[in-house]
């Protein structure tokens, strides 16, 4: 295909994908998505075996399902894209104009409505060596008055006819990540998120199965929309049994107007297809988000285990205590010290300082100084929390400018926290925090902000009264690049109240997110479950809590709360010095697993095994199959004496193992295998996947850990 000149299809083709693009008629259709075809193929062939007689009462040729789906071509779908001038020019009727080859891989359909004045660019991308395509939209208006623009979905993609089943990600505030399973009908399923942030009930993902599928069988399509505050998702099956999936960003009333000239970029699409069931997906979303150029900070160096002090203190800065938990940390092998919520100005609960990022100098009277030493001579970097996005009406902030928050006054704000919305689409506003942020950066060592944002926008109003919550994420979006920019060696983890705003846009400008609220071992394998269907292990922070879980209460044996939070981004978020010297002891060899483990973690390739929903299991294998680490939990008892066989999966089947049982010291069973896998076992990757072993009888909430050396 040449740069400008029109053709027929456009063909991207990934690892084991293939994307074909019918151009032949008025609006770009998607073909073919999934699994890849023959590099010599013909796609009129694709055309012929497509063709069918005409539907009974419908119309001769039915509306294209298009990139965007119009409402100018008569779809009787959701549009694509949804705008007026003052109640004109809203039929939208496309032609396209030309196909880019932008770069390698990239390819973008520019389509022209010269009726309405408007331009459509769909912009696709896949490259040869991965399965993750990016789609996205551009609207221009070309015309001399404003558009209005209800919707502009990032592109529309088709479903097979064999989808049969929808995975949604549903949660609340430390419950996040929770996969739902709903069968495919006719009709739509729309799942629309209006806080202002990704949600921790409504995650910007879906995932479409074609059953029957599991972990490791089956095909499956996922789709994730990289955007950080409000969306919309919908999937569709019309009466002509065509399915598509399109999201978008929701936008609030009049919200996008634009200008004439002006352009929107939708947020990207990032559609995965696996025939290699639900993981196979994963990996190839984990693939995908491993050779980013941003993730190449990442590999440069091990991810530092974090010691958190918010559950170990809370807003009590105790100085003593706070040194003491230095030392603690760095006793039991943490390399990086974060101080969360409590240290700046007025700071002493949730009910004021937000908004004044001073060190408060009632708490900290030298400053932060003296901590910061303290956590640099114990051989740690020093990390801090801040929440710049939002203020106290308690604070110097919010007195000197309550005209800086969004509201939709005289409709009263919603009480949450405590705390209002800064509106980040107002450049002053971001400058300020800027600025804050920046000084805090210059004058401190400091290697890592946890950026946190705990309430929703309920009432996104800007200060023109037009609704500011696209404008609001745009301008977050600008203070983090500039952080970025300005110190590029700090790390930044994307929290809001745990798993709020959990996006690929978002991890474009962040390292790291902070998976859950919830440091219950137990909650946590499925959440980390349900993260880990997009997002890879070394950016999901997971970190080991106090003995009784101050979320749900319950208490997790030292050896499970290790062994679930080993397999992230790794941390301890407890009192150190209200454990027993054994526990402390139990916990620094944890540390010293998970460093010897973390590249593997970091790097390898996740299998999740099916189990019962009463037992949790996965393993971590090497590119090169040269090592794998796999972990079991026993959740709840078993209803028979034994629980099945463990079958691993992704080994090399021709290859000798050395399987060793690593974790934990003491596992309450009589097995007599178990003492077999504690001095290490050489079994073949064969019949470790087609046998598997023996799980032996455990007590619930118990958990082991496995590792495999492959021997030459
Ligand atoms: C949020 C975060 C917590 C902690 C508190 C501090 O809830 O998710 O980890 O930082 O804020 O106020």
């Amino acid at each position: 295909m040449s740069a400008s000149a029109p053709a027929a299809f456009v063909r991207l083709d990934g690892r084991t994908t293939s994307l074909i693009v019918d151009c032949r008629g008025d609006a770009p259709a998607v073909l073919h998505w999934g699994p890849k075809l023959a590099a010599g193929l013909d796609p009129m062939d694709l055309v012929v075996l497509a063709t069918h007689e005409a539907a009974p009462c419908s119309p001769t040729a039915p509306a294209p399902l298009a990139l965007t789906p119009l409402l100018g071509h008569g779809f009787p779908g959701a549009s694509g894209l949804q705008a007026h001038r003052n109640g004109q020019d809203w039929a939208t009727f496309t032609r396209i104009d030309r196909i880019d080859e932008v770069a390698p891989g990239v390819v973008e359909i520019v389509s022209t409505d010269a009726h309405n004045a408007i331009q459509l660019t769909h912009r696709l991308e896949l490259q040869p060596d991965q399965d993750v395509l990016v789609a996205s939209t551009r609207l221009t208006n070309l015309g001399s008055e404003t558009l209005v623009v209800d919707a502009c979905a990032a592109p529309t993609l088709p479903l097979p006819p064999e989808a049969s089943h929808l995975i949604h990600l549903d949660g609340r505030w430390s419950g996040e990540f929770q996969m739902r399973r709903t069968p495919i009908g006719q009709g739509a399923m729309i799942r629309e998120n209006r806080r202002g942030r990704s949600s921790h009930d409504a995650f910007p993902g879906l995932i479409a199965e074609c059953a029957p599928a599991s972990e490791a069988t089956g095909e499956a399509y996922g789709f994730h929309l990289g955007w950080s505050g409000n969306h919309r998702i919908h999937a569709k099956t019309l009466s002509d049994a065509r399915a598509f999936v399109q999201m978008g960003e929701l936008f609030m009333p009049g919200e996008l107007r634009l200008a004439p000239g002006a352009t929107y970029a939708s947020p990207k699409l990032y559609a995965g297809y696996s025939d290699a069931g639900l993981s196979g997906l994963s990996r190839g979303y984990h693939d995908w988000m491993r050779a980013r150029p941003e993730h190449a900070r990442l590999r440069a160096k091990p991810r530092p285990v974090h010691y958190n002090t918010w559950e170990a203190v809370y807003f009590d800065h105790d100085q003593d205590k706070l040194a003491k938990l230095v030392d603690a940390a760095a006793a039991i092998g943490a390399e990086r010290f974060v101080l969360d919520d409590g240290w700046f100005k007025g700071r002493r609960d949730d009910t004021a300082g937000l908004g004044d990022w001073y060190v408060d100098e009632g708490i900290y009277p030298q400053g932060l100084k003296p901590l910061i030493d303290r956590v640099l001579a114990a051989g740690m970097e020093f990390g801090l929390w801040v929440e710049p996005e939002m203020v106290n009406p308690e604070s110097d902030l919010f007195r000197a400018h309550p005209e800086w928050v969004l509201g939709c006054a005289p409709a009263p704000q919603l009480s949450f926290r405590n705390q209002l919305v800064l509106d980040f689409g107002r450049p002053e506003v971001r400058d300020h925090l800027y600025a804050r942020l920046d000084a805090l950066l210059t004058e401190h060592p400091i290697a890592y902000l946890k950026w946190d944002m705990n309430r929703d926008i309920s009432h996104p109003g800007g200060a023109d009264g037009t609704a500011g919550a696209h404008a609001h994420v745009q301008g977050l979006y600008e203070v983090l690049d500039r952080l970025r920019a300005a110190h590029p060696a700090v790390e930044i983890e994307s929290c809001a109240s745990g798993g709020g705003r959990v996006d690929f846009a978002v991890l474009e400008r962040t390292d790291r997110i902070w998976t859950s609220d919830s440091n219950d071992a137990l909650d946590r394998l499925s959440i980390q479950k349900g993260a880990s269907l997009f997002v890879p292990a070394e950016l999901m922070g997971a970190h080991v809590g106090p003995t009784d879980c101050h979320i749900t209460g319950r208490r997790v044996s030292m050896a499970t709360r290790v062994s679930t939070a080993l397999f992230g981004h790794f941390g301890i978020e407890a009192n150190l010095l209200a454990l027993t010297d054994d526990e402390r002891a139990e916990l620094a060899e944890g540390v010293a697993l998970h460093k010897d483990l973390r590249d593997l973690i970091h790097t390898g390739d996740l299998h999740r095994l099916d189990r019962p929903a009463n037992e949790n299991a996965f393993g971590i294998v090497a590119k090169d199959g040269a090592q794998a680490v796999f972990a079991y939990t026993l959740v709840r008892e078993q209803d028979a004496y034994f629980a099945g066989r463990l079958r691993l999966a992704g080994l090399d089947a021709q290859a000798r193992y050395k399987v060793k049982l690593v974790w934990p010291k003491a596992l309450t069973t009589r097995s007599s295998l178990v003492d077999v896998l504690r001095e290490g076992v050489t079994l073949d990757g064969r019949t470790l996947m087609a046998v598997g072993l023996q799980l032996p009888r455990m007590h619930p909430q118990a958990a082991f850990i496995l590792r495999l050396d492959r021997l030459n």
